[in-house]
């Protein structure tokens, strides 16, 4: 069984976010999704989120495309759970293209081509306008 990892914050859950899961489940049997907690997202991205970790979570594991939700709660986990989650694959946007090449010497690193022209951030600005 292929397993893939993927990480992120998936507030106010979007199209753009499903695209991504969808392909990142395609590469390989089973899909682990990093959600980032709210104390990381606050106290390292500075990001408040509008739904909570745990329903985020929710939203998340009712998707037929995710199998696993795990918590994020730092920069550092990623190779400690690519070696426990036995990660074969691990996937971000290409927003973070290059940043997490250091993995692989663990597993592949795939960086996939964002959806065009939708973001959490997007939303909550145009909202706002
Ligand atoms: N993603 C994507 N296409 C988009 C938006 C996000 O492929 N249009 C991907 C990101 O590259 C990342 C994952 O979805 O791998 C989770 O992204 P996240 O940062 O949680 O979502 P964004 O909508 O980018 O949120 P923000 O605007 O707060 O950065």
């Amino acid at each position: 069984m292929k397993r893939v990892i993927t990480y992120g914050t998936y507030d106010l859950l979007h199209y753009g976010h499903i695209n991504l899961l969808q392909r990142a489940r395609a590469l390989g049997d089973y899909l682990i999704v990093a959600l980032s907690t709210d104390e990381f997202n606050w106290n390292s991205k500075q990001k408040k989120c509008y739904f909570s970790y745990e329903k985020r979570k929710k939203m998340l594991e009712a998707l037929r495309c995710v199998d696993l939700v795990i918590p994020e709660e730092n920069w550092e986990q990623k190779a400690e759970d690519v070696r426990l989650y036995k990660v074969d694959t691990f996937v971000m946007g290409d927003d973070w293209t290059g940043k997490f090449d250091f993995l692989k010497e663990q597993c592949e690193v795939v960086y996939l081509p964002r959806t065009p022209e939708i973001s959490t951030s997007q939303i909550k600005s145009d909202l706002k306008a």
